[in-house]
């Protein structure tokens, strides 16, 4: 049996905490962007996937028009520093809602480096900073999708084996529903199957 949720029936919110309690687990963007006049801003977002490959574009979502959006729609660019478990802390502490004009760099004590081909600071501590100039936005009811091409990729060779990175160094984070947070369990293999190698179902083989 199975209980029926209507959203045309029901609260926003409750629809809201029902679809970030099932869309899970979600991997978490840690957004730095920079406003016009110089502050530095931070700030996670876990409606994050990847938009297209060629080129290669990266998208989020903002719930509201929240400071990470405006100083993308006045720079246009940000960049999507990689969430690992050493930093669980620290990225909850920069969802904090700081007034606009206070940096969650510096409030929350996080270490920043430049970037190579952006002007918004990478976290120093992340594994991974992928640099994107805005590629597009769409606007979808309270929401914004923001589209950033990746015109560079910064990656610790701390977390590669071999030249690729490696799952158990970098040891994600993800959002879950609530106030939980996840981290990767145990990992398995499986390859793709080819039609040519095809046996039939698995529940047959
Ligand atoms: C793990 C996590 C994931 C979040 N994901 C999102 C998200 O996808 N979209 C969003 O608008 N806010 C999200 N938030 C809330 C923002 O991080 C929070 O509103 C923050 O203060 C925004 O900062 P800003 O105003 O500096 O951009 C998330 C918060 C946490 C802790």
């Amino acid at each position: 049996m199975r209980i029926d949720f209507d959203p045309a029936e029901m609260p926003r919110r409750e629809f809201y905490k029902l679809l970030t309690a099932t869309v899970v687990p979600r991997p978490i963007a840690w957004v730095s962007t920079v406003s016009e006049d110089g502050t530095a801003n931070l700030a996670p977002h876990s409606f994050f996937n990847i938009a297209s490959v060629a080129p290669p574009v990266v998208q989020f979502s903002s719930v509201g028009r929240k400071d990470t959006l405006l100083n993308i729609e006045a720079t246009g660019q940000f960049v999507v520093n990689f969430a690992s478990e050493g930093l669980f802390e620290q990225i909850n502490d920069t969802a904090t809602d700081f007034p606009h004009g206070v940096s969650e760099f510096e409030a929350a004590g996080i270490d920043s480096e430049p970037s190579l081909r952006v002007k918004p600071l990478r976290v120093a501590a992340s594994p991974v900073a992928l640099e994107c100039e805005v590629h597009s936005t769409v606007g979808i009811g309270d929401s914004v999708i923001v589209f950033g091409r990746v015109v560079h990729a910064a990656v610790s060779q701390d977390v590669l084996v071999d030249g690729h990175p490696e799952i158990s160094r970098l040891k994600p984070l993800a959002r879950l529903g609530r106030d939980e947070w996840g981290t990767v369990g145990e990992v398995r293999e499986l390859p793709r199957i080819r039609h040519a190698d095809w046996q039939g179902p698995a529940s047959d083989r």
